[in-house]
């Protein structure tokens, strides 16, 4: 399976994927990082797993149709079969969630459905929830609505802020993003016609 990651920031999940890759224990190879900023830190990540690196700057376009044309083209010269999106913070277009209809991934800082969007860490302390985690899902044309395919919970303490509690779901979202990679590359995890499957049964 080939993989293109593609971020945004600090690539702690890139690097969680490329420690697990250099282990060989992804069951694919990341044949590239993208980013739409070109200071991430997580460029600097892959260059040094020497991966080959990419910079797509949003703001070099007019509009977000173009800057999602300028990505697929982008992409799709390392002629992915799986596209992960790990700390991507663009959204994208309708035409770019079916260019990559059943092979597109992305990681969410909340027990989804719930938190859709961004602050999520702050939105569960404000609700006085028990619990938060992240959730790895197949990515559809509704923002953070796609499938769920893993989820990880943690507590949330009374004394948490937003930071603390971010740095306990981070430490799950490294687990669980190599892991659920390593499921689509096995064949384990899979859409088709707008269902999730995992080992044949419905997500
Ligand atoms: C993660 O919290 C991820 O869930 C969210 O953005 C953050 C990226 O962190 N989508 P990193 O760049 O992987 O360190």
């Amino acid at each position: 399976t080939r993989i293109v990651v593609l971020i945004s920031g600090n690539g702690s999940n890139l690097q969680a994927l490329l420690d697990q890759s250099n282990a060989g224990q992804l069951g694919g190879e990341i044949v590239a990082v993208i980013s739409n900023k070109a200071d991430a830190h997580g460029v600097a990540r892959a260059k040094a797993a020497g991966v080959a690196t990419q910079v797509v700057a949003n703001v070099d376009y007019a509009d977000r149709a173009t800057f999602d044309t300028a990505l697929i083209q982008a992409i799709d010269e390392y002629q992915p079969n799986l596209v992960v999106l790990a700390g991507f913070m663009r959204i994208l277009t309708p035409e770019f969630v079916r260019h990559y209809q059943n092979r597109l991934l992305n990681i969410h800082p909340s027990l989804l459905p719930r938190y859709q969007g961004l602050h999520t860490h702050q939105k569960a302390i404000d609700a006085a929830d028990a619990e938060h985690g992240c959730s790895v899902h197949f990515v559809t044309e509704e923002l953070d609505g796609g499938p769920v395919i893993l989820q990880a919970r943690v507590p949330v303490f009374e004394d948490d802020d937003a930071a603390s509690l971010a740095e306990r779901v981070q430490v799950q979202e490294h687990a669980i993003y190599p892991l659920t990679v390593r499921w689509f590359c096995d064949g384990r995890a899979v859409m088709q016609q707008g269902k999730a499957y995992l080992d044949g049964a419905l997500l």
